[in-house]
């Protein structure tokens, strides 16, 4: 896409077409005719913190906004504009922001939206941080916050009844792979007046689209699939342009920015998302019916799984069943070390996504500052493992588990 183009389109009507052509397309060329240089074939990293004008008027537009344009890297970047895009034509949505990491998405998106006296409806299996957010940070801001029993979907929409001003879903959670009803709780969460944010995160937009399904914002955690290789860090938010616009205005002040070069891996990343995803699903479902025909496995967690609590909800609002899967062993912690130890491919580690199979136990990675009482309340095994299924070949993950539950 270099230089003058013979087609009859404009820029806006090949836009358009790429945001209706299929998530692969939408993924290698979101947001990419926004940004060529002297005919480079990918998105130049344009580090420069400052851009110049060489009259002020044209400054002053584009400091107005009336005029497209940068000012200042905080708060917008022509590379990390071109990833932002990608994730809203990904996403299907009007409009993006993106921050330094997940973690930075999720507090602008609730800082940004939220003031005092305001409540927030959302799970008890929500990401580690966030749950965080809720119960001491949050609270702090005197913004009221329930948790509800994850799978409890009348609970929570008798919660959302209550009032409430943000209703906040995951689905699949975190690390038992519950399936919230998307749909249903949307539409509670709109008839209470609330706006309802989804983190897509373990689904990805090629598995889910939180939007479709109801929801006014999706976030991500870019670091885990959108970027897929772990070697960067980023987040991004995107739906309702109302909604977007306040979230960015906030984070153009706090300053959570991703960096243009950072933006550069991700969006490198995301060029080859839907390839590594549909890999995922087929690796992690092939591991998943592995694990629940071995003996030395308890119970597997995995919604693609027929007999999985969630796998009628997540047959419905899921193209895919993802690349997360965790399962228990008969024995105890003993095993679980054993086991892990053994396994020759995956990476010992935490965070997911990644091209590589990441492993670890919850009771030693997310869930690590809670007791095995508070463990055993959440639903989660002490000899629970959670796995990120990579993109390695299925039979060459399959020898590998098989030899290191021989043990
Ligand atoms: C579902 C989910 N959301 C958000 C985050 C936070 O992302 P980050 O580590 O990029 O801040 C994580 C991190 O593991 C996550 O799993």
């Amino acid at each position: 896409m270099t230089g003058e183009r013979e087609d009859d389109l404009d820029d806006e009507e090949r836009r358009t077409e790429i945001e209706q052509a299929g998530p692969g397309t939408r993924a290698v060329w979101g947001g990419e005719l926004e940004l060529s240089w002297q005919g480079a074939t990918q998105v130049p990293v344009v580090n420069s913190v400052t851009f110049g004008f060489d009259d002020v008027d044209t400054w002053l537009d584009v400091g107005a906004g009336r005029t497209p344009g940068h000012i200042y890297s905080r708060n917008t970047n022509p590379t990390v504009q071109v990833f932002e895009d990608k994730v809203r034509a990904l996403e299907g949505a009007p409009a993006a922001t993106s921050f330094a990491t997940g973690m930075a998405a999720i507090s602008n998106t609730l800082f940004g939206l939220l003031k005092p006296g305001d409540r927030v409806v959302s799970l008890r299996d929500t990401y580690g941080g966030t749950s965080r957010l809720f119960l001491e940070f949050l609270p702090r801001f005197g913004i009221d916050v329930e948790l509800c029993e994850t799978e409890d979907v009348e609970a929570l929409e008798t919660a959302i009844r209550d009032g409430c001003d943000l209703v906040y879903l995951e689905s699949p959670t975190n690390p038992t792979m519950k399936i919230v009803d998307l749909p249903r709780l949307a539409r509670a969460g709109h008839e209470a007046g609330a706006v309802v944010v989804v983190d897509n995160t373990f689904a990805t937009p090629i598995n889910q689209r939180p939007l479709e399904l109801g929801a006014d914002l999706v976030l991500h955690s870019a670091t885990k699939f959108l970027g897929g290789h772990s070697d960067a860090m980023g987040g991004a938010v995107c739906g309702r342009e109302d909604l977007v616009r306040e979230i960015f205005r906030f984070r153009e002040i706090n300053g959570a920015s991703l960096a243009p070069a950072v933006a550069y891996l991700l969006i490198r990343g995301i060029k080859t998302l839907e390839l590594r995803v549909l890999r995922q699903n087929e690796n992690a479902l092939g591991l998943a019916r592995f694990l629940r025909d071995h003996r030395a496995v308890d119970r597997v967690f995995y919604p693609g799984l027929e007999d999985d609590k969630g796998h009628v909800v997540a047959a419905r609002q899921m193209s895919g069943f993802g690349g997360l899967l965790s399962f228990s062993l008969t024995g105890d912690f003993g095993d679980v070390k054993r086991v892990l130890e053994r396994l020759r491919y995956a990476h010992r580690a935490a965070s997911l996504g990644s091209v590589g199979t990441l492993i670890g136990p919850p009771a030693v990675t997310s869930h690590v500052e809670l007791t095995p009482e508070d463990r055993a309340r959440l639903g989660i095994p002490e000899t629970l493992i959670r796995c990120s299924v990579g993109i390695e070949n299925l039979g060459d993950i399959l020898a590998d588990f098989h030899q290191a539950l021989e043990t």
